[in-house]
């Protein structure tokens, strides 16, 4: 076993974070932590992780739960197509592997959002087995440990770290060793400013011996990324005696995969003349705005590929014909629909305005 292994494991035994994916220990309990995580911060997870495990205690739970259920549990996290994901690939454990994660790296990466990554953690976290977990943050440690000069963002420089991960795993300790790893990039081995002097393998680090740990990793400039403006319809009818308010629900692919939304359009230039055409084009919907050209709301978010800016206007409807994905539904029960960020800010403050 290479030297600087066994210094981590020990470290490890002494620093490791509690977490409640590691108490719970259920393999179940573990493959909800790693999806997960796939692209959110640890502490963001924590309270969504206790809060699904109370939900969709066990994979037939989560099984037999609705999409919407599932998607309104994982509201707020992003990335939701890792929420639909992950209750395909729960259905398909329980139908096609008696509810239990198959051992095997090769199965486990057959099922829906289980990448190479995933596929390393889930195999040497639940059952041991000798497989390398690499993700961004692992990538940096080695990079450094190994003074690796080729961008991790290659081809060529995440098939190198892949190769120096399966290299230098303790065999039989990979659930530790990983794992140790994860929690010396999230503690110790830091992005900008590492914290070399509490570092249990500063001295086996050929970054650090040549003094060059804060330019490593080497990356490849990433691509600008476009900054996209929309128009939002806000529209609030009263019906018999209630309100109800227009929503649309997205496609059951791509982006925010079946979540619910105001009807919108993206608009080239100035936004606010085009809302009207905009949601023609888009909808069939013929809508006026009301209270001139102020927005109800401006939101802006980003996502991993592009920018977006949403001004939200209150309209209304000026004509009936309108395509089939929209939906009247209660104000009142605007929770109920699992909604993005933009979305969840404008339903909020469409709340908070109080007069409809
Ligand atoms: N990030 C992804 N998986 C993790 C784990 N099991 N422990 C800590 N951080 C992680």
């Amino acid at each position: 076993m290479p030297l600087f292994s066994s210094k981590l494991l020990s470290w490890y035994n002494k620093h490791k974070r509690t977490l409640p994916w590691r108490e719970h220990r259920s393999p179940y309990a573990v493959w909800v932590s790693e999806i997960m995580l796939q692209q959110t911060r640890v502490e963001t997870v924590i309270p969504y992780f206790k809060k699904w495990m109370k939900l969709f205690p066990s994979v037939r739970a989560l099984a037999s739960a609705s999409e919407r259920e599932v998607l309104n549990a994982w509201e707020g996290l992003g990335y939701y197509s890792r929420a639909r994901n992950f209750h395909k690939a729960a259905k398909t454990v329980v139908e096609n592997y008696g509810g239990k994660l198959p051992r095997d790296v090769d199965e486990l990466r057959k099922l829906p959002g289980i990448g190479r990554y995933t596929a390393g953690a889930l195999a040497s976290i639940i059952y041991d087995m000798n497989e390398p977990a690499l993700d961004g943050n692992l990538k940096r440690v080695y990079a450094r440990l190994f003074d690796v000069k080729t961008p991790i963002n290659s081809t060529e420089g995440e098939k190198l770290l892949w190769k120096i991960a399966r290299e230098n795993l303790p065999k039989g300790k990979a659930a530790d060793f990983n794992q140790a790893l994860m929690d010396l990039g999230a503690m110790v081995c830091l992005p900008k400013n590492p914290r070399c002097d509490v570092c249990p393998i500063a001295r086996d680090c050929k970054a650090r011996g040549s003094g060059v740990q804060h330019l490593r990793p080497v990356k490849m400039a990433k691509k600008r990324v476009p900054h996209n403006v929309h128009v939002a319809a806000v529209i609030v009818e009263r019906i018999g005696n209630s309100l109800y308010v227009l929503l649309s629900q997205r496609p059951s692919n791509g982006l925010l995969a079946g979540m619910w939304e105001f009807p919108n359009a993206r608009v080239e230039g100035e936004p606010a003349g085009d809302v009207a055409s905009a949601l023609r084009a888009a909808y069939r919907l013929n809508v006026r705005m009301k209270r001139g050209l102020h927005p109800l709301t401006v939101v802006e978010h980003t996502y991993s590929h592009f920018k977006v800016t949403v001004r939200a206007f209150r309209c209304e409807i000026s004509s009936k014909a309108m395509s089939d994905n929209l939906k009247w539904i209660r104000l009142n029960d605007l929770r109920k629909y699992p909604m993005g960020k933009v979305d969840r800010a404008i339903a909020r403050k469409l709340k908070s305005d109080g007069h409809f």
